[in-house]
């Protein structure tokens, strides 16, 4: 198959998690026998250093021509001054509307050798292993009106909308619906129905949806109660469907389950072009160190596979890898008290643990 990839590292940490997640995708392509095309482009504060905005047309047509997206982490204190519009942030909202990815799949999955990575309690984290659905082209992120009103310095009063369709919903929850009947069937939609209108129209929207999948067991729970259980209860998770604010806050509070937000990856969907992305950010305090866990790169890595590319293997064999490394006691140094390996020998540990690998289906 033709796997034509456009590669982002974007800034901080970016191009050292991506590193690794292109060393094992070269493994792959050329275990299966793909023709492998990457190309890698200047995005986020990067490309604003360079020619002046975090998405440079070259940058967006040449992901326009390929099939995969994958991208590091965008953004950094040295850009807090950037006017609002050209933030190395506002280059990635503009990248995933243009790539039309309107379903942000974040999977949380605690690995057996990590439990005590999580400053929760074993017994709460281990075995959990739930995916959030994140609307991700609606909500405040996009609302009109939005803006600041007052003299420049001192605004008086500053605004966002948060503003959902019913179509908006509807398709977001076929999405997470269609997943949950491939899991363990369970649905927990998060809103905030007790004060937000949108959160009304969004849990009706839901209901109506949910007559068309009698076999998932449908849930609502409101977003601070959410929150809570996330930690109390992680267990009881299969699919959680949410918009878009709320998925954002909700996947860092999740990762913690994980031992790391390193380790969480993610997969935005249902658009001409599927985007791939860790969850964690830039990392500007680490970056050189060999601090970086590029674990959420790599899976981001095999959710391209899967979800681009419909190679459900080849997404096996590097999920395979990567739980075969930590079984082999690779360790990160966000998951280590003591020694560790540094982000550049990641990428080649899973190569050797896929080496290694027979049976991954
Ligand atoms: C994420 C990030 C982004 C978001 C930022 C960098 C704009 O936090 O992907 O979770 O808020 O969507
Ligand atoms: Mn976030």
């Amino acid at each position: 198959m033709d796997l034509n990839i456009t590669v982002l590292p974007g800034d901080g940490i970016g191009p050292e998690v991506t590193a690794e997640a292109v060393k094992v995708i070269c493994f792959v392509a050329e275990k299966f026998d793909h023709q492998l095309r990457i190309r890698e482009l200047a995005f986020g504060g990067t490309a604003l250093d360079r020619f002046g905005e975090p998405l440079p047309e070259a940058t967006l047509s040449a992901c326009l021509s390929s099939r995969a997206v994958l991208l590091g982490a965008v953004g950094g204190p040295k850009y807090d001054k950037v006017a609002r519009g050209h933030k190395p942030e506002d280059g990635l909202l503009a990248l995933r509307k243009a790539l039309g990815g309107y379903a942000n799949l974040r999977p949380v999955k605690v690995f057996d050798e990590l439990v005590g990575a999580s400053p929760l309690k074993p017994e709460t984290v281990r075995g959990c292993d739930f995916i959030i659905v994140r609307e991700l082209l609606g909500g405040l992120y996009y609302g009109t009106p939005r803006g600041q009103e007052g003299s420049a310095g001192s605004p008086w009063r500053a605004y966002n909308t948060m503003s959902y369709t019913v179509d908006e919903i509807e398709r977001i929850a076929r999405v997470a619906f269609d997943l949950a009947r491939k899991r363990r069937r369970k649905l927990t939609s998060v809103d905030k129905a007790n004060v937000l209108e949108t959160s009304e129209l969004w849990r009706s929207v839901v209901n109506r949806v949910s007559h068309d999948y009698p076999q998932v067991e449908l849930e609502h729970v409101l977003v601070d109660s959410c929150a809570m259980q996330l930690i109390q209860n992680p267990r009881r998770f299969d699919v959680i469907l949410t918009e878009n604010l709320f998925g954002d806050i909700l996947s860092d509070e999740a990762s913690v389950l994980a031992g790391s937000i390193g380790m969480l990856s993610s997969a935005s969907i249902g658009g001409k072009i599927g985007l791939y992305e860790p969850v964690h950010g830039s990392a500007p305090d680490i970056v050189g160190s060999g601090k970086a866990n590029p674990l959420g790169a790599i899976e981001s890595a095999a959710l391209a596979f899967r979800y681009s590319f419909g190679l459900e293997q080849e997404a096996r064999l590097v999920e395979t890898g990567i739980s075969q490394a930590l079984a082999r006691g690779i360790r990160t140094a966000d998951l280590s008290a003591g020694h560790y390996a540094v982000t550049s020998e990641i990428g080649s540990a899973v190569c050797d643990a896929m080496a290694g690998c027979h049976e991954y289906t």
